[in-house]
């Protein structure tokens, strides 16, 4: 460690990246349930930190008020130095957070290449008098964009016809698309919601291997998942929820050895 690094702050932005997303104490109420109760973690570049807790712990509220979806109580959300929190979902797309959805969202009608094609920041700057009259400036980014989905498309995996409507796709195959879907807006950090969910075994081995991939290209990742033993293997960090309340957080080593952790998951028995 070089002497200028002074405090620790400075080690970690040395050592772990840039921290890209600071959640702290973050509330959310609907009714009289506290669907999260006080959630601070931090994610840096590059990094993978997973969410894990039984159903109805809250992740997904999380989640939500990250992206802006919903409004959080209170609490505090940073997005690549900026507050954002209570800011609206396309502004936070736009800064360059993507996320999944725990059931997959996307245009069910639309082909596979524009469903990619359209979560791409130059096709949407295209312009509408452009686009009418498909001049050549129009039909060349239009050609771009879609050797550019094409390359996210290849870069998860996909292994079908573009050009088929997503309800003809096999259920593995809509979870990649979503993925390049959220991959083509090339963002700096990217939620996932249990994109694991509905994959058999060797659909969720390709699943985390693809996970790693788009974390080497420096991308901060945070991952809803429940299959622990993946969870285990690809996290550099793990932030615990149980009835809203944030109840661990570190390594994977130091999760596995949380009394509270051991004692929430003993007690939920089937998790
Ligand atoms: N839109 C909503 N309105 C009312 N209650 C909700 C809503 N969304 C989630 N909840 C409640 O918030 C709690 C946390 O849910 P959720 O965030 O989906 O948990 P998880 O994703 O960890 O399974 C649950 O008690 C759930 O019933
Ligand atoms: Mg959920």
């Amino acid at each position: 460690m070089s002497e200028a690094l002074t405090n620790a702050s400075e080690f970690e932005t040395a050592t772990r990246g840039r921290t890209l997303l600071e959640v702290n104490d973050l509330r959310l109420v609907f009714g009289g349930i506290k669907a999260v109760d006080g959630l601070s973690f931090s994610v840096h570049e590059g990094e993978i930190v997973s969410v894990i807790g039984p159903n109805g712990a809250g992740k997904t509220s999380a989640f939500n008020c990250i992206s802006g979806f919903y409004r959080p109580t209170s609490g505090t959300i940073t997005f690549d130095g900026e507050p954002i929190t209570r800011k609206k979902p396309s502004y936070i797309t736009q800064k360059g957070m993507a996320r999944t959805f725990q059931n997959v969202r996307l245009f069910r009608e639309m082909n596979v290449l524009d469903n990619v094609k359209t979560a791409m920041h130059s096709h949407l700057k295209q312009n509408v008098i452009d686009a009418m009259l498909h001049t050549p400036r129009y039909l060349k980014s239009e050609k771009q964009c879609t050797i550019d989905a094409q390359g996210w498309l290849d870069f998860v995996g996909f292994r079908s016809d573009d050009e088929l409507v997503v309800t003809q796709l096999p259920y593995g195959e809509q979870r990649r698309v979503e993925i390049a879907r959220a991959l083509a807006s090339q963002p700096k950090l990217l939620l996932l919601d249990e994109p694991g969910a509905g994959l058999n075994h060797n659909e969720k081995i390709e699943l985390m291997n693809l996970i790693r991939k788009i974390r080497d290209l420096g991308v901060g990742i945070v991952l809803i998942e429940h299959d622990m033993g993946l969870v285990m293997q690809i996290s550099e960090r793990i932030v615990v929820m149980n009835y809203g309340k944030e109840i661990a957080d570190g390594t994977p080593a130091q999760i596995k050895a949380d009394p509270a952790v051991i004692a929430a998951y003993l007690g939920e028995g089937d998790e």
